[in-house]
């Protein structure tokens, strides 16, 4: 019974999407955005796949990041690069001391739309709609920013656009060459423990490809010394949208989401018979699907079946996010069931988004504490299972920010509001990501003992 069209989540419930006041408007978007061409080719979402089939066998690991919401106004190019170069970093550190491949995936060039606790928030006696991502409508609190208005899909469509350009560009350029992992180190890092751990590990770096170039192994001889794979994901929160960018791929006759390489369903709207299972159903890029406390076993083995009917590797990825002290009591159960079922999927911890607490001052943050932490249950409760902790997902940022609280540097309570810029959740700044690196660093080698 396959009913399944882009546009057949129209006909299921759906939760998280935003009232437009103007119906003919936003049909006149998205049919423009019907005509633009696509952000990414369906051969790379393919590659993509086989990437996460390896990792779903233990013989690769997923390390997932970016901003939590991109934001039209920190739309710039040394953001983008930066973040960029921290996931090199946290990369290069996962390969070289774990020895294992790293499959990177940037929370880039289309992670736009939220999802809200509340559809609408109050301060000072004035009740107004939430804000729900640039892609939607505006943060700042006045009732004119606040409604949605879909000429805002078009400037994130080419906000996207010109954002992957230049991921292409740093990944292939010469930026992402592995003779240049000295430079990857940002500004405001330099000074710390970390980074002198990273910089110890750099120099290894430096003599081993001295040695191989003696062999004959340079940079212009193998294409894996100058350049890296690197794909883009989002989560498929607004479905006009990711509508208007389903193509059917011209080899094979498959349809795409061509709006990002990997797409993943947020912990509010992955019900079984939701309008965003039935969407992603019918694509066929990578997809993730985010698996919080309240996750039941038998619905996650449901999910999959309606997901990935053919049990191909490397198409789903379970995004755990259970909180610190919560992974021991919520994740076995979840990996016994889809084990039982031989359901294969590369399991992915998100440290941040059950670690989200109010500080004394009001500011929402992660205790890096906390992230630690989680990602360590994680390990440990897949080590316990013989099963492989494949990926992290996370909320990161190559600026020095002070939005989570602790790391090597120590950012404190009192230093939340000196450079706090996130547009919704509080992310790692790069050192607070790359000790995380480390830490991931260590369980992976335990883990391939
Ligand atoms: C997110 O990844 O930004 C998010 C909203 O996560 P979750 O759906 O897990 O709450
Ligand atoms: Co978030």
């Amino acid at each position: 019974m396959s009913t399944w069209s882009p546009s057949s989540w129209r006909e299921k419930p759906i939760l998280q999407q935003p009232t437009y006041p103007n119906q003919s408007e936003l049909d006149k978007v998205l049919n423009e955005l019907k005509n633009y061409p696509p952000l990414v080719f369906a051969g790379e979402a393919r590659s993509l796949k086989s990437e996460l089939a390896k990792v779903s066998e233990g013989k690769a690991f997923l390390l997932q990041g970016g901003d939590c919401a991109e934001s039209f106004s920190e739309f710039r190019a040394s953001n983008i690069r930066d973040t960029f170069k921290a996931l090199l970093q946290m990369s290069v550190v996962m390969t070289y001391a774990a020895g294992v491949p790293v499959v990177k995936v940037g929370r880039m060039a289309g992670q736009f739309a939220k999802p809200r606790s509340s559809d609408t928030e109050t301060f000072d006696g004035v009740t107004l709609d939430s804000y729900r991502g640039d892609i939607i409508n505006g943060a700042e609190f006045t009732s004119a920013e606040r409604v949605p208005d879909p000429q805002r899909m078009i400037k994130a469509y080419n906000q996207s656009a010109a954002t992957l350009n230049l991921l292409r560009a740093f990944a292939t350029g010469g930026l992402a060459d592995l003779h240049q992992v000295h430079k990857w180190t940002l500004d405001f890092t330099q000074q710390g423990e970390v980074s002198k751990k990273y910089e110890a590990l750099a120099e290894e770096i430096g003599k081993s490809l001295k040695f191989m170039e003696a062999c004959g192994i340079t940079s212009s001889t193998y294409r894996t010394l100058r350049e890296t794979d690197f794909y883009t994901s989002h989560e498929a929160l607004l479905l006009p949208y990711e509508e208007a960018f389903t193509r059917k791929d011209s080899l094979t006759g498959d349809w795409f989401d061509t709006s990002a390489h990997m797409l993943w369903i947020g912990d509010r709207t992955r019900q079984l018979d939701g309008a965003h299972i039935e969407y992603l159903s019918g694509v066929n890029n990578p997809v993730g699907i985010k698996a919080g406390p309240s996750m039941e076993a038998d619905d996650l083995v449901r999910l999959c079946q309606k997901l990935n009917p053919k049990n191909e590797a490397g198409r789903l990825n379970v995004i755990v996010r259970m909180g610190a002290g919560k992974v021991g009591d919520g994740l076995p159960a979840l990996i016994r069931a889809v084990e039982k079922e031989g359901q294969k999927v590369v399991w992915s911890c998100d440290p941040m988004h059950g670690n989200t607490i109010k500080a004394s001052n009001n500011y929402k943050t992660r205790p890096v504490d906390a992230v630690l932490r989680e990602m360590k249950e994680f390990f440990q409760v897949h080590k316990a299972e013989g099963t492989f902790g494949g990926g992290v997902h996370l909320e990161m940022t190559g600026q020095d920010v002070t939005e989570c609280i602790g790391g090597s540097f120590t950012v404190t309570e009192g230093d939340l509001s000196s450079r706090y810029h996130t547009h919704c959740d509080p992310r790692l700044n790069a050192d607070q990501a790359l000790e995380l690196a480390f830490l991931i660093a260590d369980s992976l080698k335990d883990a391939h003992k």
